[in-house]
């Protein structure tokens, strides 16, 4: 293992050895090759620098006690990217070759999966980008697929503590039947002025509500949002919003721990009657929100007495993890080993 400061990484790029990646020309995908390089060469007039044919995925590689290196859920990733990848009219990468792709990276960069017990992991980004040149609106004739990899701390700074969030009005993420569904880059490069003003106002990040309405909640940031109460797990409804693959865990796990599960429109209103609210991803795990703060309204909702996690959470969060790390029986046969 590196000798690295496994503690106090930050969320962000960190350079390791090796990236993987797979080019699509004359309609076939060629195979799998390894780069040490972190730069790619490409046409100035490729689709994805113009037009924004570009879609990404985003998991972790987890070090047990037992030092194997597990991944999640990686199927649920693949089918996400082919999902996104059609959405967006871009040629999708075989399944297969996708799930080879991401052993591969994490094989290569075994080393920089970051120690048992420090709660930092290995951050994996697969990206598919048009690379045709083209100057009319039309999807490219010809594609990379890139997978690097980089250890990384917590995505909210003190990882499994409540964070204050703000509503945000007078921007959307996405378009009620837009991309929003998708993981395309657009979506970020649209969300990124209403987070500009969360963080300038103290906020961890921005609460979405729907675009057409704006009665429903939609998204946390770059998380799905989840709402407990009498014993129910409740998740927005929403054609613009990520299907979440940590949200359809925690609506598994809720189903184990005996919970009603909703997936259904949720009003801005009802979070007062939420005994724990939350936000749910890859990257932000579960972060427990103590605070959303609807400015224009004048409103706020408050959750997290004491300024301690929800038991609800708390145990969603322990049971999510001790799968991820190897740290429980992984019942329903989500993680797959990188040997
Ligand atoms: N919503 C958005 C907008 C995201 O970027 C992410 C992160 O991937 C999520 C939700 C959570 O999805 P997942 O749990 O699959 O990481
Ligand atoms: C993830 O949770 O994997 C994400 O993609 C969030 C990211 C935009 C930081």
């Amino acid at each position: 293992m590196k000798n690295i400061d496994w503690q106090h990484l930050p969320f962000n790029y960190f350079k390791t050895d090796y990236n993987v990646r797979c080019y699509y020309k004359d309609g076939k995908w060629g195979d799998l090759e390894v780069s040490t390089s972190e730069f790619i060469e490409m046409h100035m007039a490729a689709t994805c620098l113009h037009y924004g044919q570009e879609v990404f995925e985003g998991m972790k590689a987890y070090r047990g006690k037992d030092d194997r290196i597990r991944l999640f859920r990686i199927d649920e990733n693949a089918k996400r990217m082919t999902r996104s990848a059609k959405g967006l009219l871009m040629q999708n990468l075989p399944e297969d070759k996708f799930i080879d792709a991401i052993k591969r990276v994490v094989k290569l960069n075994e080393e920089y999966v970051p120690a048992y017990g420090t709660g930092a992991t290995l951050y994996i980004r697969p990206l598919l980008i048009g690379v045709g040149a083209e100057v009319g609106v039309r999807p490219s004739k010809e594609y990379l697929f890139l997978i690097f990899a980089c250890p990384v701390g917590p995505y909210f700074r003190d990882g499994f503590k409540p964070v204050d969030i703000m509503i945000c009005r007078d921007h959307d993420r996405a378009a009620p039947l837009g991309t929003g569904t998708y993981k395309v880059g657009g979506n970020y490069a649209a969300s990124l002025t209403s987070l500009q003003i969360a963080h300038d106002n103290g906020f961890a990040t921005t609460l979405y509500l729907d675009a057409r309405e704006k009665k429903y909640i939609d998204e946390a940031g770059p998380a799905n949002f989840f709402g407990i109460k009498n014993n129910t797990y409740i998740t927005p409804e929403s054609t613009s919003i990520l299907p979440s693959i940590t949200n359809l865990c925690l609506t598994q796990l809720a189903a184990d721990m005996g919970m009603k599960v909703e997936r259904r429109h949720v009003p801005v209103e009802e979070l007062e009657t939420f005994e724990e609210v939350g936000a749910c991803g890859t990257a932000a795990v579960i972060t427990p929100i103590r605070k959303v703060v609807d400015i224009d309204n004048n409103r706020f909702y408050e959750f997290c007495k004491d300024n301690k996690p929800g038991p609800v959470s708390t145990n969603l969060y322990n049971q999510l993890t001790s799968i991820q790390f190897g740290d429980q029986p992984d019942k329903h046969n989500w993680v797959t080993f990188v040997e």
